[in-house]
Parts: structure tokens; C-alpha cells; sequence
């Protein structure tokens, strides 16, 4: 549980200092007054990276060099501060030269509408959220994905340079093919665990009793290096590597048609909730403990209906930060503090 959050020069924010509860805290507030910014801060203070931004650059606040953010976490106190020159991490006070004990500590899905991105969105989206699952549930994953991305950024290196190099492209193919299958192997099988799940929370949200299918749609062949020396004029004409798990991709299908082009809005809001619901049920029962969900702006646009069915969805015992720009629907249902944000200051209701 995260009990407290500081943030320092961070998006909107000069400095903030929140207190939460254990089960339901609401932030309330008009648009861009930083409701979605404590919850990012929340993601990158537990996770070193945000919800909604694949670099930390934007979240310094303008004018400034870095930003801060500390709290306490299942009793141990965090801190991480960023600028563009260095990054500073601190576990209990003792500043940590790697991420890993740091990163054991806290757990997080984000459920957002940009979610849709996920079902609509190119496979990039789909991979983010397989990876986002897969480095908080096992360190071996983030080293992978780090050795892969490595090797594959430079193998693109010397694909993009003169002809006279590519023949040094051999030796760039061994750590690709070993980082690569071990990466395949990771994904393949989150994604075998993550399905069931899935397709449970997709029946409870949509109250329907269509199915809703995960299947993998790996970005290369089973055998790795075949397909990667079958792939080579193409990649000489492409100057990039064609084939390999930075094309991996997740098929859905909804009663097997593919929810993407097939779906309806709702559907595909639907479809995203069960795949986001479907992570904090994987830490659930792989760590016995449910991570601190981040809720930002969705109840509010729910039908009543389904707004219950998705509150009954997400596990009862987790923390929750909900943001919504009006919270009529929740006196009668939901009890926890509520903050009100007006211009970067933060007033308890
Ligand atoms: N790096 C930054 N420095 C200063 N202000 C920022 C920065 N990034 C975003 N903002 C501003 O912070 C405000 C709050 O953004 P956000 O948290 O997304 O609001 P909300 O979720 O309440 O709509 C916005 O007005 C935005 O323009
Ligand atoms: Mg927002």
C-alpha cells in the first residue's frame, strides 16, 4: 500500500504532499488541474516510468532542470529524482546504483480510456502492456527485454550504415537470436496466464456471454535465425531488422472475430478494461497481493450499469486512485477520501 506521495517540481506541481488510504481515494477537479499527474506520479515513483509517456523528459515542470517524488510504500520510504544529466534513486534513505531492490517493492496497473489504444492502437500498444506486466512480476524480464532492445538497436545501427560495414552484420546476429527466443519465451508465456483472466473479466464487464480470446502473433517464425536469414533482402532494402519480437503482437478476438476492425466503441472499451482488469488478477494470484490500481477518468463515463459491473470486476482489496471531473455517481456507492483539485493545490472534501 502506498500510504504517502511527494512530488516536487513535477508536471504542474511546485510541490505536493498526499496521504492515502487503503482502499478508495477520489481526486475530483476540471481538466488540467493535474488529477491525471498525481497518478503518474504514483506509476513513476513505484515503476520508474509513466502511465502515459514513454520518456520522463515532460514531466519536469517547465522551467525547471528535475523533478522529485517520494512516499512510502508498504513501509519502506521511496525516492526518485530525475533532470536530463541523472537519474537518483534512494531505498530507505540509501541511494541504490541499480533499480532492482527498488523496484521489488510496489505494483501497478493503470486503467485509463486511452486504453482503447490497445485494441484500435498498432502492436506497439499491445507489447507495452505485455511488458509493463512482465517487469513487475519477474526481474529476469527487464534484463531481457534490456539485452534484446540492446542488440536489435545496434543491428539497426549497422544496417543504416555504409555497404563496405555489412559485413560485420553476422556477428551482430547471435545476441539477437539468444536475447530474442528468451524474450518469446517470457511473452508467450505471460500471455498464456494473462488469457484466462482476460476472458473471465470481459463476461463480468460486458455482461454478455461473448468470449473474448487472447492469442499470441509472434513477430517472427519458430525458428528464429531461419526467418532472420530468409528476412535478409528485405532488411538490406528496409535498412532495419524485419523479423523478431519487436513485432510481436497479441491477437484479440471477441466470439473469433477480431475485436480491432470489428468491434463497436463499447466493445473495445470493454475489451481493454478486461485486459487491464486481467493484469491486476495475474498479480493477484502470482504475488497473493493485489497492486495499487490507477483509475483515471472512467468511471465517470460508464452507464450505471456497467459502471457497477466494472467496480464488482477489480479486486476488492486493492488501493485505488480515481480521478473523475464529477463524482455524482459515487455518494451512494463507494466510500474513501476525496480531494479537490483547483489550480495545483489539493484541498481534502
Ligand atoms: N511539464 C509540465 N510543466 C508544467 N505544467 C505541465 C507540465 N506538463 C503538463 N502540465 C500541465 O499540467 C496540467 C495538469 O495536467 P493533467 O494532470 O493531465 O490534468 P487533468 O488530469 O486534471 O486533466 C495541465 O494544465 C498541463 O498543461
Ligand atoms: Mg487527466
Amino acid at each position: 500500500m502506498l500510504t504517502e506521495l511527494q512530488l516536487r517540481n513535477f508536471r504542474c506541481f511546485e510541490a505536493l504532499r498526499v496521504r492515502f488510504a487503503p482502499r478508495y481515494n477520489f481526486f475530483l477537479g476540471q481538466n488540467g488541474q493535474g488529477k491525471t499527474s498525481i497518478l503518474e506520479a504514483a506509476c513513476v515513483l513505484l515503476r520508474l516510468q509513466s502511465q502515459r509517456s514513454s520518456t520522463l523528459a515532460p514531466l519536469v515542470r517547465l522551467g525547471e532542470k528535475s523533478f522529485g517524488v517520494a512516499g512510502r510504500c508498504h513501509d519502506h520510504w521511496l525516492e526518485f529524482r530525475y533532470s536530463s544529466l541523472r537519474r537518483k534513486l534512494a531505498f530507505d534513505q540509501v541511494e541504490q546504483r541499480s533499480a532492482a531492490e527498488y523496484l521489488q517493492i510496489g505494483r501497478v496497473v493503470s486503467l485509463a480510456n486511452s486504453d482503447s489504444e490497445l485494441v484500435r492502437g498498432g502492436s506497439e500498444f499491445r507489447r507495452r502492456f505485455l511488458d509493463f506486466l512482465g517487469t513487475q512480476l519477474e526481474a529476469s524480464y527487464r534484463a531481457t527485454l534490456r539485452a534484446y532492445e540492446r542488440a536489435l538497436r545496434s543491428r539497426n545501427a549497422l544496417l543504416k550504415s555504409p555497404q563496405s560495414k555489412l559485413r560485420e552484420l553476422a556477428a551482430y546476429n547471435p545476441p539477437l537470436l539468444e536475447h530474442g527466443a528468451k524474450l518469446s519465451a517470457l511473452r508467450a508465456s505471460l500471455l498464456h496466464r494473462l488469457a484466462p483472466f482476460a476472458s473471465d473479466a470481459h463476461r463480468e464487464i460486458s455482461g454478455s456471454q461473448e468470449t473474448l480470446t487472447l492469442k499470441c502473433a509472434p513477430g517472427n517464425a519458430a525458428d528464429f535465425a531461419e526467418d532472420l536469414a530468409r528476412s535478409h533482402a528485405q532488411e538490406l532494402r528496409l535498412r532495419q531488422t524485419v523479423v523478431g519480437p519487436h513485432r510481436d503482437d497479441i491477437t484479440l478476438l471477441v466470439d473469433d472475430r477480431a475485436a480491432g476492425p470489428f468491434a463497436s466503441e463499447g466493445q473495445q472499451r470493454t475489451v481493454a478494461l478486461a485486459l487491464k482488469i486481467a493484469q491486476a488478477r495475474v498479480f493477484e494470484r502470482e504475488q497473493g497481493a493485489a497492486p495499487l490500481l490507477l483509475i483515471d477518468d472512467i468511471f465517470g463515463e460508464l452507464d450505471p450499469e456497467r459502471r457497477n459491473r466494472l467496480l464488482r470486476a477489480l479486486p476488492a482489496h486493492a488501493q485505488k486512485l480515481v480521478t473523475a471531473t464529477s463524482m455524482t455517481w459515487q455518494k451512494e456507492q463507494i466510500d474513501g477520501p476525496t480531494f479537490e483539485l483547483v489550480g495545483g493545490t489539493l484541498r481534502a472534501r
